[in-house]
């Protein structure tokens, strides 16, 4: 094989109440990569597709890039010459995963190029270096979702303890991408260091609740626990609507409804495609009504993660 095209989904991170610990992966939307390899050594990003001419084209200032070189400098294997086509099939700065999908497609890709010499858990750090370079923290709730498909729980990052937990088979997620942009580095720098006792150890149940309400499965306890006292207030200011949006997606029987990553994207939860769409047509219409389009999407939690694509 010399050229592969793979596909990697978008991920919601944070989920609420889980700031860098919790994530899943959704559907779609999602990128794509496709890697060629070439005589002359070294990683070479030969065009990138749907980002207008916004993204580093040199390899070791892009997501997939970096992934990429950091991975075959720890399988000796700088001799390798690549070429990489990227496909950007989501809005940048758009919190749903954008980087984190070039990162993970890139290195899922090359992995399997090469026969599979690392378990996909193994790739993680590498696609982990994607997320360094975009934003300056080498945060997992997206990365780990992408990767290994799912909902993803981060339980510590040094060492590394990434767990991949049961979702209810019927959940379904609501993406609306505002159209505004919400830079991650900025989104991080704004929250406060500090947390009060009390914010904690409300944030702690909620943590706790959510995880036994997906795996019981308990669609009560998921919507009692979705819920961030802590980084939600601070980041709301930047999505105009956001507390409009979010009554709606309630108000239309969504069970919970938040910020996806750092935004702007909102997500809500639901307990089946029905409702999820209502949700979805309703936080549409909040946007709508200050003058603000956007674009909806709703899927299941998606639980392979990355994929070869056959042209
Ligand atoms: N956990 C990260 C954040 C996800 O909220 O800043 C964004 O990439």
């Amino acid at each position: 094989m010399d050229s592969i095209r793979v596909f990697a989904p978008a991920t919601v991170a944070n989920v609420a109440c889980g700031f860098d610990i919790f994530g899943f992966a959704v559907d779609n939307p999602g990128d794509q990569i496709v890697l060629t390899t070439s005589d002359e050594p070294g990683v070479r990003i030969t065009d990138i597709i749907g980002d207008e001419g916004r993204l580093p084209r040199e390899a070791a200032r892009n997501t997939a890039g970096i992934a990429i070189q950091t991975y075959l400098r720890s399988i000796n294997r700088t001799d390798l010459g690549l070429d990489i086509v990227l496909h950007k099939q989501m809005p940048l700065g758009s919190g749903l995963g954008s980087s984190a999908a070039s990162a993970v497609a890139g290195v899922y890709a090359v992995n399997e190029l090469l026969g599979r010499p690392l378990p996909t858990l193994k790739l993680l750090p590498f696609a982990m270096e994607g997320e360094r370079i975009a934003c300056g923290s080498a945060h997992a709730d997206n990365v780990g979702p992408s990767l290994l498909g799912g909902f993803v729980v981060v339980r510590s990052y040094s060492p590394l303890d990434v767990i991949k937990i049961e979702t209810p088979a019927t959940l379904f997620c609501t993406l609306v991408h505002p159209d505004i942009e919400v830079n991650t580095k900025d989104a991080r720098f704004i929250l406060k260091n500090e947390v009060s006792l009390k914010n904690t150890i409300t944030q702690m149940g909620n943590v706790a609740g959510l995880i036994a309400g997906l795996m019981t499965p308990d669609y009560s306890l998921i919507s009692r626990s979705l819920v961030d006292v802590i980084i939600e207030p601070v980041r709301a200011i930047l999505i105009p609507e956001f507390n409009e949006a979010k009554q709606a997606a309630l108000d239309n029987g969504a069970l919970g409804c938040s910020i996806s990553g750092s935004g702007p994207s909102m997500f809500a939860l639901s307990r089946d495609a029905q409702t999820a769409e209502k949700v979805g047509a309703a936080m549409q219409q909040a946007f709508l009504a200050v003058g603000i389009a956007s674009e909806a999407y709703v899927s299941q939690i998606n639980q392979q993660g990355p994929k070869v694509l056959v042209d």
